[in-house]
């Protein structure tokens, strides 16, 4: 039965039981503070539970998608490790407003398992809360489930949540004792009944959660009963699917082996060649590939903090498995189509966003792909040598530096069974944030209380300015009189060259100063509209409000920032030309070394719009045109036809500026003549979000610095190769192709070595009951070379049972097979699982092949001696 089957037969179902099926909510919870995502089907309920709001039915069903990646339910560290646990699930639940109880619930609950779903009852277990003795007498004496297949489990004093038979949605809000169904998955998996010492193993899992919603807890943690005793339940979809198709894993489901193999593809697309089909990484990014898209689809974008940082997290956890696995290219954003295949017809707002997600990721996964490499060498040389943890330092560097969340860096280390100093890495980050602190006081200009006169502004026709006087003076936030040497202040001046950071221009820096006092100005800022605050430090003599001084810009860094202004303008004006009129300025900031410019454009310029845009600026510069600025009302500005960014705020008095062909409303600081621009290159162009692009570019000695450094490492790559410059693209083509016949040559080598060790191999076989059993060793084969030797050796001996195990860097790979003829009678799956257990692994398969590893290389020798002994078993 397809999981799209399982869930309409769940909603009839209870359709004809009374309940109104009702549409699934986002995973953003509408306007629920204390939820980060949706992590359950009741909490689009939780005011009818609480008695704040009503509706028009007391009985309801859904297929709810529910995030469990942050907050109280978090399973997002499980992924990948078991058979069961998701990101994203669907959980289908019928709910009860005060309408049904205990008995009805258990009894919809057994009837839909045992007589629509058909399985058998002596598959199925219960847990109740321990002191639940009412729940228990219904399943025992109503239901007929034996006293041996039901366990009381008490709450753990709420120390944890879900599987502690008291459920709550979070630290506040509705709760209640509830009672659980089992599916035992065969004695073949791992793992003990629930309330067990291994009952986190494969083998029992939990499928339904049945919640008697009874009362609400507050943060004070006291427990007021609900209006109504209520019903809550949650069966996860994916775990339905499980038993009902078969199979024992949540993997296997029909909507995840889709998934499973578009991830496979892309992974290969993008580097991995030829990945293993059953590696874990391939099911993390096929579970993140629904988290994330679902979040996407609902609204959430990549950040830092909150939710955005949440999907962050998980989508770079995603691209560093594929990245294990060898793609060296972004993969994942192009998994939102295999996913909308899958659940677009019962979740129509993937199709509808679905460009809009794929977007969205793929901007995440291009920024993570350019940090990645070298985060990885960082983490890979604190990791070499035996080292068993990784101290937080270095995980702040890699989460500061490199984009690494630390569940990231967490995650790797658990993978060579390495620790993380979290409390190190928490301190390291600590400091940072004091650091951030201290510099942001300082910037804190803005909302001084100043009460006097406007700052004339003269930086437009000079530099220096002898004659200012000091109107006011802060400390601290404060207003003060005076202020001696070594404070940091805020200084008002009567009229100043300074220009105050705006429109995109930074702040200027320099120096006021009389012949006794002298203050370091290090940025210029608005204290309001009209009114400049230079910041800094008394560094000589004592600053007192009414002083007379000079004010003196460092002119260096105002020419330099004065030549990226005005090329901003020039290059603004040839997009528009270059790319179209469509053409917006979204942001822009321009300071002494470099502009750089937002705008809205939907794809990525061709190289030949950049050259385009930077020939057309450099004409510009060559003509060497007077740049003219004007001061009049902003209707005669429009009459000019001058550009006016929309949504800014303009005065009726504006500032015209003509510079080249360019005419824009800007009250910042430019060139005198385009001339003095020196010249205009492109260092950047990438996009920020979606439709929006940013290119970034120098002028002047900047642009002459930039390309001396491009020409230093086209001489060093030329002088590597023993190449002239020119000739770097031919000669890099060229040893590409020779790498590639080299990594052809080395596939064929292998193979050969396979058949030949294969000749060898087949002799050891001895023959037990008809079949032809061998387990052997062949150190150094990597996973594919293990499946070739495998199947040749199949092809060999006819009817066989062969495990073939290779050691790599202290970790056991191991293949089972058996031939066709012979699969009714062993099975590769258990096969490899019985050898992989000896040496600290797991796995499993199919019946005629399958894969596996280990970590305890010393005692595989002994592992493979065992198999002769275990076959001969099974067959006897
Ligand atoms: N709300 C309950 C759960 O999530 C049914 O397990």
């Amino acid at each position: 039965m397809k999981a799209s089957e399982i869930r309409r037969q769940f909603l009839t179902y209870f359709e004809s039981k009374g309940h109104a099926i009702v549409a699934s909510s986002p995973v953003i919870p509408g306007d629920d503070p204390t939820l980060l995502f949706t992590n359950a089907g009741m909490n689009q309920f939780k005011d009818v539970f609480l008695g704040f709001d009503k509706r028009a039915y007391s009985r309801a069903t859904t297929a709810q998608k529910c995030i469990r990646a942050g907050g109280k339910h978090n399973d997002l560290e499980n992924v990948g490790y078991t058979a069961r646990h998701h990101t994203f699930f669907e959980m289908l639940g019928n709910f009860s407003f005060g309408d049904y109880f205990k008995k009805d619930a258990i009894a919809y609950a057994w009837e839909l398992l045992t007589t629509v779903f058909r399985l058998p009852a002596d598959k199925l277990w219960v847990t109740v809360y321990a002191e639940d003795d009412e729940a228990y007498e219904i399943w025992n004496r109503q239901v007929g489930v034996p006293a041996e297949r039901i366990v009381r489990i008490g709450d753990n004093k709420g120390a944890r949540y879900a599987s502690d038979n008291f459920w709550m949605m979070g630290d506040t809000g509705p709760c209640g004792p509830c009672t659980e169904i089992f599916y035992d998955h065969g004695p073949e998996i791992p793992g003990g009944p629930p309330g067990s010492p291994d009952e986190d193993g494969d083998r029992y899992i939990e499928i339904w959660n049945n919640v008697f919603m009874q009362f609400n807890r507050t943060e004070d943690g006291v427990m007021h009963p609900l209006p109504k005793p209520s019903v809550d339940t949650g069966m996860g979809l994916e775990r339905i699917a499980a038993v009902l198709q078969g199979v024992h894993s949540n993997y296997e489901i029909d909507t995840f082996v889709a998934l499973l193999a578009a991830a496979k593809a892309e992974v290969d697309a993008a580097g991995s060649g030829g990945c293993d089909p059953d590696s874990p990484s391939l099911k993390v990014i096929a579970d993140h590939i629904r988290a994330c898209t679902f979040v996407v689809v609902d609204g959430v974008i990549p950040s830092n903090a909150g939710r955005g940082y949440v999907l962050r997290r998980i989508t770079r956890r995603a691209i560093r498995h594929g990245y294990k696995l060898g793609a060296r290219r972004p993969f994942f954003h192009k998994l939102v189509g295999a996913l909308v295949e899958q659940m677009g017809e019962a979740y129509p707002e993937l199709r509808q966003h679905q460009q809009r997600a794929v977007e969205v990721l793929r901007l995440e996964e291009e920024g993570f792909f350019r940090t990645i490499a070298h985060g990885m060498e960082i983490l890979e040389a604190a990791l070499a040598g035996g080292a068993t943890s990784i101290d937080g330092e270095t995980a702040f560097k890699l989460h500061d530096t490199y984009g690494f969340p630390l569940d990231l860096t967490a995650d790797v280390c658990r993978e060579r069974g390495v620790s993380v100093d979290e409390a190190g890495f928490e301190a390291a980050m600590g400091r940072q944030r004091e650091q951030a602190r201290a510099a942001g006081k300082f910037k804190m200009a803005a909302g001084l209380a100043y009460g006097g006169p406007e700052t004339r502004f003269q930086g437009y026709e000079r530099l220096v300015q002898d004659d200012a006087q000091v109107v006011a003076l802060y400390v601290d936030g404060s207003p003060v009189d005076e202020a001696p040497a070594g404070s940091d202040v805020v200084v008002v001046l009567d009229q100043t060259p300074f220009y105050a950071e705006s429109g995109g221009q930074v702040g200027d820096t320099g120096e006021l100063r009389n012949a006794v006092t002298r203050v370091l100005v290090e940025d210029t800022v608005k204290v309001q509209a009209a009114v400049s605050g230079h910041q800094g430090r008394v560094v000589e003599g004592t600053l007192r409000v009414g002083d007379r001084v000079g004010a003196r810009v460092d002119a260096e860094r105002r020419a330099r920032t004065v030549r990226n202004h005005s090329a901003t303008h020039l290059m603004h004006k040839a997009l528009r030309e270059v790319l179209g009129p469509h053409v917006q300025q979204k942001g822009s900031l321009v300071n002494a070394e470099r502009t750089r410019f937002d705008f809205a454009h939907h794809a990525p310029m061709t190289e030949a719009q950049l050259r385009e845009v930077e020939a057309r600026v450099n004409a510009e510069i060559l003509a060497n045109a007077d740049t003219q600025a004007r001061v009049m009302p902003i209707d005669e500005a429009q009459k000019l036809g001058a550009m006016m960014l929309f949504g800014e705020k303009y005065g009726s008095e504006v500032r015209v500026l003509d510079i080249g062909g360019s005419r824009e409303l800007c009250g910042g600081t430019h060139v005198r003549r385009t001339g003095d621009i020196g010249l205009f290159k492109i260092v950047a162009e990438s996009g920020v979000a979606a439709g929006i692009r940013r290119v970034e570019a120098v002028t002047g000695d900047n642009a002459l610095a930039y390309l001396q450094s491009l020409e230093h490492t086209v001489q060093q790559a030329a002088a590597s190769l023993k190449a002239a410059p020119a000739e770097l693209p031919a000669r890099v083509v060229q040893l590409q192709e020779q790498l590639r016949a080299l990594e052809r040559e080395l596939v064929a080598a292998k193979g050969r070595l396979a058949s030949a060790q294969g000749d060898e191999l087949a002799a050891a076989a001895v023959e037990v009951q008809g079949i032809r059993v061998l387990a052997a060793r062949l150190d150094g084969a990597d996973a594919k070379t293990l499946r070739d030797t495998l199947d040749k050796l199949k092809d060999k001996l006819k009817t066989a049972a062969i495990v073939l195990a290779a050691v790599d860097g202290g970790r056991v790979q191991l293949a089972a097979g058996v031939t066709a003829d012979s699969t009714a009678r062993v099975k590769a799956g258990e096969l490899v699982n019985f050898v992989a257990q000896q040496v600290g692994g797991k796995g499993g398969g199919k019946a005629d092949m399958a894969m596996a590893g280990g970590s305890d290389a010393g005692k595989l020798d002994a592992a493979l001696a065992s198999v002769r002994g275990w076959v001969a078993e099974r067959l006897g």
